[in-house]
């Protein structure tokens, strides 16, 4: 299968930390892949160096066979490879209408050739239309972002990364400041725009139930290192995996002596 997102010995040292450590990953056209590790495990780092957040300190990043590393997450994003956050990035002082069309470039910008080149046909507000129906955010599109509950403000800053017609989508923990009793509705909401859209997914969960309900293949992170790699049932039951991830005890007890 061709390769949509292609790394290559990937490494990003912040002083004695190694957060991404040669890392080789290979993300397929059309998959929806989970990325899990503890705190720390390097997992947003890994996002920023291929979004170009963050510059590698070696390794390369090869988008559809373009080699981007190094690049500046603007022309990433142009190229379609883009990203939601960790933290969700809206403008609070606008509301989640305004937040798509900022999203699209328009608002005070007015970067047409841009977004005329990413959307076809489209107009911006056509396009942002069409994403608040898409992810139920019709009831709030007039209100304003500060105003929103956590699972809302995610779900708009997801729409933000969809709403440019990406090939590629990387998702840091969308589910995270959501309750556990929202996080299904959320996922199946985002996942079903996502597959209207052909989208390649990958996104970073701590949540198992969650993760395997929705991949089809699942990448563990270790202090910066894969230690699984594979269908969800054979990384959930690595011993790795059980150890540094879901955090059960070794099998037999480690330690007894
Ligand atoms: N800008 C930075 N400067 C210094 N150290 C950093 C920086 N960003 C990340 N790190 C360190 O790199 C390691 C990986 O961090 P990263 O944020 O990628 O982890 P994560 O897997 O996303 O964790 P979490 O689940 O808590 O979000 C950690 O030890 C972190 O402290
Ligand atoms: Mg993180």
């Amino acid at each position: 299968m061709t390769a949509i997102l292609e790394t290559t010995g990937l490494t990003k040292t912040f002083g004695a930390v190694t957060a991404a450590n040669a890392l080789d990953v290979r993300i397929e056209a059309g998959s929806v892949v989970g990325l899990i590790g503890g705190n720390g495990a390097g997992k947003t780092t890994f996002i920023n160096l291929v979004t170009g957040y963050l510059k590698p300190t070696s390794g390369t990043v090869h988008f559809d066979g373009l080699d981007i590393t190094g690049q500046p997450p603007r022309l990433i994003t142009r190229l379609g490879l883009c990203r939601s956050f960790q933290i969700p990035q809206v403008f609070d002082s606008l509301t989640a209408c305004e937040n798509l069309l900022v999203g699209l470039g328009i608002v005070s910008m007015r970067r047409k050739a841009f977004i005329g080149s990413a959307l076809g046909r489209q107009s911006p507000e056509a396009v942002a239309e069409e994403m608040l129906q898409r992810f139920r955010l019709g009831p709030y599109r007039d209100e304003l972002a500060s105003t929103l509950p956590e699972g809302v403000r995610k779900l708009l800053d997801i729409a933000m990364a969809l709403a440019v017609k990406p090939r590629i989508l990387l998702l840091d923990e969308p589910t995270s400041g959501v309750s556990s009793d929202e996080k299904f509705a959320l996922m199946d909401l985002v996942l079903e725009a996502i597959r209207a859209e052909g989208v390649t997914v990958l996104f970073v969960e701590h949540d198992m139930d969650v993760v395997r309900r929705y991949v089809h293949r699942i990448l563990a992170f270790y202090e910066g290192r894969i230690i699984a790699d594979g269908a969800p049932a054979e990384v959930m039951a690595h011993p790795e995996v059980r150890r540094y991830v879901v955090g059960e005890p070794p099998v037999g007890g480690e330690g007894a002596c």
